[in-house]
């Protein structure tokens, strides 16, 4: 190759020009990577205000976003493969037919599309709106890095998302293959300090035919919770299936906190797999360690969000940027 200082100034900026596509391809998030991108508009600003005043109306928002995120990002990375709308996407494979939010990101996008068109990608947006409703409801500030790009491929047959029951091993098992190990598994649960499931996820396994014995209650639950359940909420008729059920206590449902730690020390888990990382040795320390002191669940919270904020993105010049989240261009 013939060296910069013997090639003509013209030569000189074509190769330039080509090694910045080829690095572009392989390029990094960043910190700000929108500043100055969005004509006057402070693209994080815009997110942001969005975000606060849908919390101010519907505090599980956070919930919402929360598995949003987890579900973007374990499936192919955080690539906005979630969002695409159609048949056989990933949105249509059942672990998702309950995930909510979808509306805020659409609405976020078409804000910025207006002061921006075709800058702002989707799968950013998920990240940077699922960071600001964590801050509002009590959870850690933190900063996200930007630059992700938006896949062009949407599978609901890529789809293995992890089951309610599972044992603190098969958890952990499941986030190795995305990066984490077994202390950023029992952190990343922790989200469960938000939200609620449905009826249907704990009457067989754990309220009314535990170990597979017609009528049997899971022995790990606490007595008291699992009468209430049994009583009020999640009684045993086909009709209290979509029953809400909140994973952690009602007043800490939309509350990004640790108290969902100690309620699994309490054996008030809801879901099997909560109540297994306290009921397994290898991940009890954890627990714990995290419902003794809430400014380590604080920020490990923040660490592992980031980290599975990250996990398989796309940069540079791969995917695409959307102009509506639920199509591809
Ligand atoms: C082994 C791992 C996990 C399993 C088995 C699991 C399972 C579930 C299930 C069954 C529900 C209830 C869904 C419904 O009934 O509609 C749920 C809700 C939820 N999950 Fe997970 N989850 C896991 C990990 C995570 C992670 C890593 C996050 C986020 C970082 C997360 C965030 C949430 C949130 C916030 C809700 C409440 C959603 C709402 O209220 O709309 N989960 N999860």
């Amino acid at each position: 190759m013939a060296s910069a200082a013997r090639m003509s100034a013209p030569a000189l900026m074509v190769t330039l020009a080509v090694l910045a596509l080829v690095a572009g391809g392989r390029a990094q998030l960043q910190y700000g990577f929108y500043k100055g991108k969005c004509n006057a508009s402070d693209v994080e600003a815009v997110v942001q205000s969005l975000v606060k005043a849908r919390f101010a109306r519907e505090a599980a928002i956070v919930a919402y976003l929360l598995r949003l995120q987890f579900h973007e990002c374990a499936v192919n990375g955080c690539d906005g493969s979630l969002l695409i709308d159609g048949p056989g996407t990933e949105k249509t494979a059942p672990p998702n037919l309950s995930v909510k939010g979808y509306d805020l990101i659409a609405t976020i996008k078409a804000e910025l599309e207006k002061k921006c068109p075709g800058v702002v990608s989707c799968s950013d947006i998920e990240i940077l709106a699922t960071r600001d409703a964590v801050a509002l409801a009590g959870g850690p500030p933190y900063a996200v890095r930007t630059g992700r790009r938006d896949r062009r491929q949407s599978r609901a047959y890529d789809v293995k998302l992890p089951g309610a029951d599972y044992t603190a091993a098969q958890a952990v098992a499941y986030y190795t293959r995305l990066g984490m190990n077994a202390y950023d598994t029992v952190v990343l649960l922790g989200a469960h300090t938000v939200g609620a499931t449905h009826c249907s996820a704990i009457k067989n396994s754990r309220l009314y035919g535990y170990g597979g014995k017609p009528g049997a209650t899971d022995p790990g639950m606490d007595p008291a919770t699992a009468s209430v359940y049994k009583r009020y909420v999640c009684p045993n008729v086909s009709s209290s299936d979509g029953n809400t059920v909140f994973l952690d206590d009602q007043w800490s449902a939309v509350k990004v906190d640790n108290h969902y730690y100690r309620n699994l020390q309490l054996r008030r888990g809801v879901l099997s797999v909560d109540q297994n990382l306290y009921n397994d040795g290898s991940t009890r320390w954890i627990v714990d360690q995290l419902a003794s002191n809430a400014g380590l669940f604080q920020s490990q919270f923040a660490r592992v969000l980031v980290k599975l904020s990250e996990v398989n993105v796309l940069t540079g010049t791969q995917g695409e940027i959307r102009k509506v989240c639920s199509k591809f261009n």
